[in-house]
């Protein structure tokens, strides 16, 4: 099997600073195992986000909140085998950071140590200013994450656009100034109006990366599921499908089940 190692420099958090400075669009995606990972990688994406919307489209649940931390390292350490090039990015999982900074210390050193990740996400802006300095004053690199915030689905109650009112808006932009100046990397964006999310990638040196936050901030990034056209039944105006996998995924199995039950699988060729 041939590799990349040793060809591509690896993405690091200040390569996508400089990706910024330069003008150079990033893209990210999410994955959650090393198969899909490896696919991923030397297919050039830039980050990969282990996500917690594994809890949706690995477990069947309707949110992110019931996935634990032991499930995100165990996704993580696949894709983390799987990457030589991208920067591997972790969600921390609901309800192993909100309640303090230690927990959330705690929770984050286990996510690098056992997992071998580059970096952790976190939802959420100044109610958890201390567990985002005190895990970066640890020297583990931190993703924010704002607007549409799928842990906190409950307190909204719809997945609706957020920040349309000024109030809110407001908030967002002094929330992203404020992860900046805390250290974060990079921000993620999640379905705001998208001049919203230009005037917030103009305010700030570090990377913005938008899902349905329009096309005016720094880098993209969207569910792998979606974007292959696996998921179905979900069709949000942000998401551009690439590709029918679940169309082309049924009908292969559909001919290898027609070819079993006519006979023609296996045949001399594939027999010992
Ligand atoms: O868990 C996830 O997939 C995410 C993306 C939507 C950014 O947080």
């Amino acid at each position: 099997m041939s590799t990349n190692k040793g060809v591509f420099k690896k993405i690091t958090t200040q390569k996508l600073r400089e990706m910024k400075a330069n003008g150079e669009k990033i893209s990210m995606l999410t994955a959650y195992d090393y198969s899909m990972a490896t696919i991923l990688d030397r297919a050039g994406i830039d980050v990969l986000l282990v996500g917690d919307s594994a809890s949706n489209v690995m477990a069947g649940n309707d949110t992110t909140l019931p996935i634990t931390l032991e499930h995100m390292i165990w996704h993580a350490q696949g894709v983390v085998k799987g990457v030589d090039r991208a920067l591997v990015v972790v969600d921390v999982p609901f309800g192993s950071y909100q309640g303090n900074s230690s927990e959330a210390l705690r929770s984050c050193i286990r996510i690098m140590k056992e997992s071998g990740a580059h970096a952790v996400k976190m939802e959420g802006g100044i109610e958890i200013r201390e567990s985002i300095e005190r895990v970066i004053k640890a020297g583990i690199p931190v993703m924010g994450h704002l607007g549409l915030t799928p842990q906190s689905i409950y307190k909204f109650g719809t997945y609706t656009v957020r920040a349309q009112e000024e109030e809110e808006a407001e908030k967002l932009a002094s929330d992203a100034i404020l992860l900046q100046d805390l250290g974060c990397f990079s921000i993620v964006l999640e379905k705001i109006p998208a001049l919203l999310g230009k005037q917030v990638a103009a305010s700030l040196n570090i990377p913005l990366i938008g899902i349905g936050a329009g096309p005016y901030v720094d880098g993209q990034v969207l569910v792998m599921h979606d974007l292959l056209g696996i998921t179905q039944n979900f069709k949000p105006r942000f998401l551009r499908h690439y590709a029918d996998l679940n169309g082309i995924i049924t009908g292969a199995v559909e001919n290898y089940i027609s070819d079993i039950k006519s006979g023609n699988f296996p045949n001399a060729d594939e027999s010992y």
